[in-house]
């Protein structure tokens, strides 16, 4: 199909003996939002890399954009001009203005004149609301600016397709709004995304689809808003309980004495457990709001 952005076959990707996508079968059209949720280690961000070839996959097919870049004759340099990556680290040059990392591969890759660069960059940099800082350097920017700058600069290639893996998990709380807010602009002017993200409620009210991985496989694959809040598998459900509720009991985990679940909340209140607090609940109006998902 001609609207077909992103498909894979049959993806399997192990490093040495360790077995990570475990044969994952995946469509996105043109102008679809994907989420990808999943614990961590499932292999979202494995998935995401084999998109556009940074991890080269064990066995199956991808194709973006019509061209499969499994091929190892495909010209993939050109394919991934068409596909714009922003990740948690925003990877900017540190000793380039904003200005200047935005212009910089529209110049070496795509040819442009460095005003035609310019333009584009002032245009996009209005898009992401800095336009007032074009002749900043990075380290004069908050993380949340330094990030929207680096979604800016993928922008700024004309991409056919934008992925993002996990881009605002770096970030303060009160910084993530901002960024989220950019994306969800992005998804409404119709960009083509794949996003792997904890942010649920931005899963939840931007996605069309939400993909849910679990040890390498997908576990579910639907609309939005029935993945999350309503998933089909048991699997599912135990991970957004964890997310939604990351602070309640569990009868299971804890044993059933009141000695022990005791010391479990408090080991808990300790960030004992050791995974990132989730942080569901608002974007758009600073993100710092606690989790809750139903609220808006
Ligand atoms: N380059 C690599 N070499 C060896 N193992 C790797 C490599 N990259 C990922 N892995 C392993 O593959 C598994 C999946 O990793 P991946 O980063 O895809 O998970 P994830 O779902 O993105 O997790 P997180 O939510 O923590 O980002 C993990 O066990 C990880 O240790
Ligand atoms: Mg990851």
């Amino acid at each position: 199909m001609s609207d077909v952005v992103v498909q894979i076959e049959g993806l399997h990707k192990s490093f040495g003996d360790h077995h990570v996508l475990k044969g994952i079968d995946l469509t996105i059209h043109e102008r679809e939002v994907v989420c990808v949720i999943g614990p961590s280690g499932s292999g979202k961000s494995t998935l995401l890399r084999c998109v556009n070839m940074l991890e080269q996959p064990s066995a199956g097919r991808v194709w973006l954009l019509g061209t499969e870049v499994t091929d190892p004759e495909v010209d993939l340099d050109e394919v991934r001009t068409h596909v714009g990556m922003v990740f948690q680290q925003f990877n900017l040059f540190p000793h380039k203005t904003v200005l200047g990392n935005l212009t910089l591969a529209q110049v070496k890759v795509l040819g442009r004149s460095r005003a035609e660069a310019e333009a584009v960059a002032r245009r996009n940099l209005e898009q992401v609301g800095l336009a007032d800082r074009a002749d900043a350097y990075p380290a004069q920017l908050s993380g949340g600016q330094q990030q929207r700058v680096a979604i800016a600069r993928a922008l700024s290639m004309d991409p056919k397709l934008m992925l993002f893996d996990e881009p605002t998990s770096a970030l303060d709380p009160e910084l993530v709004g901002d960024v989220l807010a950019v994306m969800r602009d992005l998804a409404k002017a119709g960009m083509t995304m794949m996003v792997v993200t904890h942010e649920m409620a931005f899963a939840r009210d931007v996605g069309d689809r939400v993909v849910f991985m679990d040890d390498g496989v997908v576990v579910e694959d639907g609309p939005a808003a029935q993945v999350i809040t309503d998933p089909q598998t048991e699997r599912a459900r135990v991970f957004l309980h964890r997310v939604l509720h990351p602070t309640e009991v569990d009868d299971a985990e804890l044993g059933q004495t009141d000695a022990s679940r005791a010391a479990a909340a408090s080991e808990r209140g300790r960030g004992g457990h050791g995974h990132r607090p989730p942080r569901a609940g608002g974007y758009g109006a600073g993100g710092a709001s606690p989790i809750k998902l139903t609220d808006h």
